[in-house]
């Protein structure tokens, strides 16, 4: 059997550079398409571009912009967290390539219609996604399914409840949570079981490859930046993980649950409210609370939730790769 087909719509970002790292050695990467996020579409459709140079890839892989801001909201960007560029100041050469002259949503809706069993995976807000099923609503049922970086089963990060990506467009993702796509939520949840600390620098320097140099770069970059924000000295390679779990499935143990997204709170726009009410105490490696049985209620699932992953597997599969990658 060949290499998954996917299709990565991502906003690079620090972590998602290492999303488009392990995509592009270990799935088929039918295309990048990218989504102003992290940084404006400018520089996340750079960054892209660089990351797949980093890689040797940049003539085989094409990139595709997408939207610059959100659906209704204008875009919030998080350069405290990824630097001014995006990508840390990591200093790579500018990209020998261009982006592709096409719009990043006829890409997805292109591709899916041509193509069976695309996967999406999106790592950041999910803009593209959204506007490719209003566009062309027969691809929910043609693609296998959509593995997103977002949101959270517990706490936030943008704010006490809200992920960042869901955060910037919470009506896009939840057009996608509504959408009848088969949908797998990687959040904060699970991600924050994925710190690389300043030992995981040093591991990544000892590789030796251009693509391990520029990891331990970008990483030691985000622990810094996280310490200036007082928070603990460690890097939360959040978008590895969905590609990862597109990858090899038995790295991260997940749970079925309905999923809604709060686009009217006063403080809480942009939360992932999941019901796990039905999983309290039935299996006690997914009950969240440790409360013990609860009489079964919620609505029916609509997304795969990520719980819990092998952070040693995980960070094995992210040194292999980077070794592999010149
Ligand atoms: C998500 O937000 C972005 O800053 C990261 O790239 C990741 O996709 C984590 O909340
Ligand atoms: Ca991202």
């Amino acid at each position: 059997m060949g290499a998954k087909k996917v299709i990565l719509d991502c906003d690079p970002g620090i972590d998602d550079a290492f999303a488009i790292m392990l995509a592009v050695r270990h799935l088929d990467v039918l295309g990048i398409t990218t989504i102003g996020g992290n940084s404006p579409l400018e520089n996340v459709t750079r960054n892209a571009l660089k990351v797949l140079e980093v890689c040797g890839r940049a003539n085989e892989i094409g990139v595709y912009p997408g939207h610059s801001c959100p659906m209704v909201t204008p875009l919030v960007t998080a350069p405290a967290v990824h630097g001014a560029d995006g990508l840390g100041g990591a200093c790579v050469p500018a990209p020998t390539h261009v982006a592709q002259d096409r719009h990043g949503v006829d890409f997805i809706v292109d591709t899916v219609m041509a193509i069976d069993d695309v996967t999406l995976i999106a790592t950041g807000p999910l803009t593209n996604i959204a506007a490719a099923i209003n566009r062309d609503p027969r691809i929910v049922e043609r693609v296998r399914e959509v593995c997103i970086m977002g949101g959270s089963a517990t706490l936030g990060n943008w704010t006490p409840v809200a992920e960042f990506n869901i955060y910037v467009d919470p009506e896009a993702a939840q057009r996608v949570f509504q959408s009848g796509m088969h949908v797998k939520m990687c959040g904060l949840n699970l991600t924050r079981q994925c710190g690389f600390v300043p030992e995981t620098v040093e591991r990544f320097r000892a590789i030796g490859t251009q693509a391990a140099d520029f990891a331990a770069r970008i990483t030691d970059f985000s622990i810094k930046a996280g310490v200036a924000r007082n928070q603990p000295a460690r890097a939360y390679m959040h978008d590895a993980c969905a590609v990862a779990w597109e990858i090899d499935p038995t790295l991260i143990a997940a749970a079925p649950m309905r999923v809604d997204v709060e686009l009217a709170g006063t403080y809480t726009r942009g939360m992932t409210v999941c019901d796990y009410r039905h999983l309290c105490g039935a299996r006690p490696v997914v009950d969240i609370e440790r409360t013990g049985q609860m009489e079964p209620q919620g609505a029916e699932p609509n997304a795969e939730v990520a719980l819990d992953l092998d952070y040693d597997r995980f960070l094995d599969l992210v040194c292999a790769t980077l070794a592999d990658c010149r």
